[in-house]
Formats: structure tokens, sequence, C-alpha cells
């Protein structure tokens, strides 16, 4: 199941018969805040009013040309400038295939430290989200070099990968902001652990450097983003037992998934930061989500069947 919509997220008959359906759309609604700048801003709002912070996210991957690259930029830019407007508690997440990669490391580079200073003058901060295993070095370069030039960007590590155990070592040295994460793509087993018992044992590892006196020492920082109370359980236990203070990390979670474990963790007094997805470009983001869990699958049918 979850290879098969990991195939249907990049098929672009597919794509374009399904974001013309009505019902697709109400079920992706599930996930994505809505279509435009506004709805992400009053998504925003509501999850601040819950003492939850977010990070926006301009739905898109895998531009072709450098007007639509540029695009991506400038929407970002106007997100940005809303967030700073509206006073809302936001960072913003960004795919860099979105902002030129395919195109060109260099163009990229420089799209997106566009929208750094854009983040460096609203005072807010850019995760730079993985991608496939294919743009892990490319995205790695395009981090580090903007993170010499800007204290307000952060990469995300995978713990599927094998080589993530080298990456977060050499990230803590660095005194990297890591969001961690299982990864959310189709990956060969010669790169990934094909087993999930392996990939969440890689999770626990990961999030133990991150926390690590030694990785605080230098100022790293932890974004601990999974819906699964048995990672959540293991960060907490690490961090009661090792006195990691309440600022050097954070929980994340995607927008309308497990929303009661969100507001648990916020009342607890954990730092929670949700990814709030917008924008017309929702197939891929829908598609993954669906391969993550079958439980998402039958919530659309359900949608399919109520009209
Ligand atoms: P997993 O899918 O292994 O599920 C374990 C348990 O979590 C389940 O048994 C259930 O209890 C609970 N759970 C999971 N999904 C649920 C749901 N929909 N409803 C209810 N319970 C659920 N990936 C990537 O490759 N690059 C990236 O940059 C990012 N960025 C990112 C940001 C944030 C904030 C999050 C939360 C996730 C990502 N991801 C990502 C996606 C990530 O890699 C992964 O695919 C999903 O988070 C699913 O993995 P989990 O760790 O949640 O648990």
């Amino acid at each position: 199941m979850r290879a098969f919509f990991l195939w249907m997220s990049h098929n672009t008959f597919l794509r374009r018969l399904l974001m013309g359906l009505g019902f697709a759309r109400r079920a992706a609604r599930r996930f994505v805040a809505g279509e435009t700048i506004d709805a992400a801003i009053g998504a925003i709002r509501a999850l601040n009013a819950n003492g939850i912070f977010a990070t926006v996210d301009h739905l898109g991957e895998n531009v072709e040309t450098e007007a639509h690259a540029r695009r991506a930029a400038d929407d970002y830019l106007a997100v940005l400038d809303r967030i700073g407007q509206a006073e809302v508690q936001s960072h913003a997440s960004l795919k860099l295939t979105q902002l030129g990669l395919d195109i060109g490391v260099e163009f990229c580079r420089a799209n997106v430290a566009r929208v750094l200073c854009q983040a460096q003058a609203v005072g807010t901060f850019i995760r730079i989200d993985m991608e496939a295993s294919d743009y892990t070095d490319r995205t790695l370069q395009v981090y580090r070099d903007l993170r010499a030039e800007f204290g307000n960007v952060g990469i995300v590590i995978q713990s599927y990968l094998y080589r993530s155990q080298d990456d977060i070592a050499a990230l803590c040295a660095e005194g990297a902001n890591v969001r961690l994460c299982k990864g959310a793509y189709q990956e060969p087993p010669d790169r990934a652990f094909p087993n999930k018992a392996d990939v969440d044992a890689s999770y626990i590892a990961l999030t133990q450097m991150l926390l690590s006196a030694a990785a605080r020492a230098h100022g790293a920082y932890a974004a601990i983003a999974t819906h699964d109370p048995k990672m959540i359980a293991a960060a907490k236990a690490y961090a009661a037992e090792h006195n990691v203070p309440r600022d050097r990390f954070e929980f994340q979670m995607l927008y309308g998934i497990r929303r009661d474990l969100q507001q648990q963790l916020a009342q607890a007094g954990y730092r929670m930061r949700v990814y709030v997805p917008y924008g017309a470009e929702w197939y891929p983001y829908f598609m993954r989500r669906l391969a993550e869990r079958p439980a998402n699958v039958w919530f659309v049918l359900r949608n399919l069947f109520r009209g």
C-alpha cells in the first residue's frame, strides 16, 4: 500500500485526474489548511490560541523552470510578510526542489537566500525539508552554505537512511537546528532500512544524539517530528533523565494529525509546533500522507461514499 501511494504521488495522469475531483479536494483538506495565505494564517492563529507554534509550508516541489522557482520564492516572501503583519507565531518550511534545486545548486541557494533575508527581517526561522535521497547531499550542501551566512536556518534528517547517523554526528558538532523525522519517500534497501523496527530504533538513537549534553554544548537544537507515541515517550524519558531543558527541543506534528496529542504535549509544557501546509499543489503531499497510514485511506473512502 505504501509503495502504491508513493508511486501515485509522482504520477502526472493521476495527479491531474484527482486534483479535479471535488471529493479528493475535500479529503485533502483534512491535512492541508487550504489553498490561500488567509487560510494558512487562520489555521496558525487557531493553533497559537491553543499554545501551539506553527511552521507554514507553501506546497510545491520539483519545479522545472527558473521562473517557477522564483515565483515559489516570491510566494514565501508574501507569506512571511503576512506572518509579520498578523503577528502569529510561525516559522516556514520549504523544499529545495520547489526553489530550483533541479535547475542548479547555485541558483537554488541564491533563491533561498532571498527567503532567508525576508525571514530575518520578520524575525522568524526557515526549515529546509528533506526530500528523496537523491537530493540529500545537495540539500545538506545548500543548507551549510546558507548556515554560514544566516543564523535562522535549520535542516531535516530522516532516520530511515543508513547515512543519517553520520549526518547527525556532523550536524551536532556544527550546533545545527535539526528536525528529525522517519522519512516519507520510497527508498531502495541499499540506502534505507527496509524494516520499520530498524527505522524506529534509528529514530530513538538519533534523538538521543541530538539531545545529548555534547550536542547541546555545541548549540544543537532538536525538533522531534513524529506522531509515534513510542518515539515521543523515548524522547521525554531521555530528556527527563538527562535534565535537558525544555527550551532545547520541541515536538512537531503535521496539521490534522493527532490533534489530541498535540494539545496534550503543549498543555504539559512541551514546545509543540505544527507543520501547516497550504496552497494549490496539495496532491503529492496528500499521497504521502495516505502512504503513511491505511486509516487515512479509509478516511478518504468514507468521504467519497458520503458524496
Ligand atoms: P509512523 O508512520 O511510523 O507511525 C507510528 C505511529 O504514529 C502509528 O502507529 C500511530 O500511533 C501514530 N501515527 C502516525 N501517523 C498517524 C496518523 N495519520 N493518525 C494517527 N496516528 C498516527 N518526511 C520527510 O521525508 N522529509 C521531511 O522534511 C519531513 N518533514 C516532516 C515534518 C513534520 C513536522 C512531521 C511530523 C513529519 C515530517 N515528515 C517528513 C514525515 C515523516 O517522515 C513521516 O513520514 C511521518 O511523520 C509519519 O511517521 P511517524 O513518525 O509519525 O510515525
